[in-house]
């Protein structure tokens, strides 16, 4: 696939930011500093809760410049306010998207089909907060009268990810004295583990699923009732121990959930987006709802730097115009996730999902394919461990990925020491990429350490970096659920910018759709022996080595 932009709806913002990439093509991060000494105060920006420094990426002041000219062409202020105020941006599911409406503490409506959706909202988190008071305080118990002490949400993608890595943020400032699992995966040994650990009399179920239809929630969800009934839960004891979070009370009502215990939530709230809704369930009970509902007002506060900042100095506008930038125009396909804070250890996996759910697309809004690069790949994890694994290929290796560096500035525990080897670590990474070492410096490094010229001229090639990798410098001052809030909502809307500017629809994810038609078509296959396999070579070959059970 062609990346660069000149496939791209021909228009001046495009073919004005083409050539001006092609004039860049050989600009060197290092120059751009040295030649300018404002550098850092002319590309950093700051929100509420949030300090990003850009400027260590391949631009000049003319290319953001161009960039904003590219979002203004890209009609993004139309977008912005078209999402804000419910129209049906979700166009391939004719459905508004509107997980902005979860966190609106304005007391202004927000209204979908004349009707004001706020009022559905706070009337779903007040039965959150009701229901949590009653498991907090012993009210609420299960089948053997024992108040509950552990929570496990039963969930996969947007009903998993979210609400797990908030809990994850949030479990150094947690006001409650719940424990918390999550189980995922239709791996069986996912749920034995939890089940085999916890005490299933204090143990309540969360099944979260926005369609209650999903394969692996729902066998999950039974394989966790049958263990309940093998341990002597009565059946009539099974609703003390399981509460639903979907947009499907009929199905949770089918499954033996009462709808007194189910907590709803709307089409209008995509699963990667949900966790501000009751699929937040589990980050309540276990943090508390005052920790459930700061989260939401620092999520609001990005909404409101957002939707009211002009774009040059809108953080998740300027993050996703470097993203296009850096993807379509400069051909880098990949985006690490570099957060030196053990705390946003699963950070990266809720953004995968965010990210490449949302604009891992190939189609325009107006059907036709695209011929530039779209959404990046999107890995990542926590520092420093990254630099004792994957972090040799971003220095030397031949695929460009730019980093998104995330740190807090201050530290929240007793080490002030550990926190200064932490962030002198992330520091340095990004100077290291960005500056890389020359042959002549690594020669006279290697010279004063007493190698011959013979040992230097084998060696140096090996030790030189090419440098000029580019990177972002993400800071808050601490971590908390106001800035937890903040940070989601920032990849949202960037992820959300990148869509318009693609011109696709982030929105829908119809990728994951034929895996699962095939996947109940095999299964039928591996369970019937006497069945013909009907695929491809491979796939046949595959299944009837399962049937064998060897080679
Ligand atoms: O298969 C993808 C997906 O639809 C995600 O978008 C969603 O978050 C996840 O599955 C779980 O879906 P549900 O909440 O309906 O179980």
């Amino acid at each position: 696939m062609d990346t660069h932009a000149h496939g791209l709806p021909d228009s001046p913002a495009w073919n004005a930011l083409s050539t001006h990439a092609d004039s860049l093509r050989n600009c060197q991060l290092r120059e751009l500093f040295a030649g300018d000494a404002q550098r850092f105060n002319r590309f950093t920006l700051q929100s509420e809760h949030l300090f990003l420094d850009y400027s260590k990426n391949r631009i000049t002041a003319e290319t953001r410049q161009l960039l904003v000219s590219l979002a203004n062409e890209s009609e993004l202020a139309y977008a912005i306010e078209a999402m804000f105020s419910g129209e049906a941006i979700n166009f391939t599911e004719q459905r508004p998207v509107l997980h902005t409406a979860l966190r609106n503490f304005s007391g202004q409506p927000v209204m979908v089909n004349g009707h004001d959706v706020m009022i559905d909202v706070l009337a779903v988190r007040q039965q959150m907060l009701g229901f949590c008071q009653r498991v907090w305080s012993g009210e609420w118990r299960g089948y053997t009268d024992h108040p509950i002490r552990h929570v496990v949400n039963i969930g996969i993608g947007g009903s998993d990810l979210g609400p797990m890595m908030a809990c994850d943020v949030l479990r150094h400032c947690t006001e409650t004295e719940l424990s918390v699992d999550f189980v995922s995966n239709v791996d069986a040994c996912d749920m034995q583990e939890v089940l085999g650990r916890v005490d299933l009399e204090t143990t309540l179920f969360i099944v979260a699923s926005k369609t209650f239809s999903t394969q692996e929630t729902m066998a999950n969800a039974h394989l966790a009732r049958q263990h309940l009934l093998d341990q002597g839960c009565p059946t009539s004891g099974i609703a003390q121990h399981f509460v639903a979070v979907t947009c499907n009370p009929e199905a949770a009502v089918a499954f033996g959930i009462s709808d007194q215990n189910t907590f709803t939530f709307w089409d209008w709230v995509g699963g990667r987006y949900s966790m501000w809704s009751s699929i937040g369930l589990a980050i309540a009970l276990y943090a508390g709802m005052d920790q459930f509902e700061a989260m939401l007002k620092g999520a609001e506060s990005m909404d409101l730097h957002f939707r009211n900042t002009p774009f040059e100095k809108n953080l998740p506008v300027m993050m996703a115009l470097l993203g296009v930038w850096n993807t379509t125009l400069q051909g880098m396909s990949n985006h690490v996730l570099a957060c030196y804070d053990q705390r946003l250890a699963l950070f990266p996996a809720h953004l995968q999902q965010l990210d490449m759910e949302s604009n891992g697309k190939q189609v325009r809004r107006d059907g036709t394919i695209v011929n530039y690069a779209t959404g990046p790949m999107l890995f990542g994890g926590v520092g420093t461990n990254n630099q004792h694994a994957y972090f040799q290929l971003l220095h030397q290796g031949t695929a460009l990925a730019p980093v998104d560096f995330i740190a807090c500035l201050t530290d929240q525990h007793d080490n002030p020491d550990h926190h200064a080897m932490l962030l002198a670590n992330c520091f340095a990474q990004s100077e290291a990429l960005m500056n890389g070492r020359d042959r002549d410096s690594t020669a006279a490094e290697l010279r004063a350490s007493g190698l011959s010229e013979e040992q230097i001229d084998s060696l140096a090639p090996h030790r030189t970096f090419p440098g000029n990798r580019v990177s972002n410098t993400l800071l808050f001052r601490q971590l908390n659920a106001e800035t937890l809030g903040a940070l989601v909502a920032l990849y949202e809307h960037k992820v959300f910018v990148q869509g318009v500017i693609w011109g696709i629809n982030s929105f829908d994810q119809w990728g994951v759709e034929l895996g699962k038609t095939l996947s109940g078509v095999i299964l039928d296959e591996l369970n019937n022996d006497a069945s013909c396999p009907s695929h491809d070579a491979s796939t046949n070959g595959l299944v009837d080595l399962y049937r064998r059970g060897h080679w």
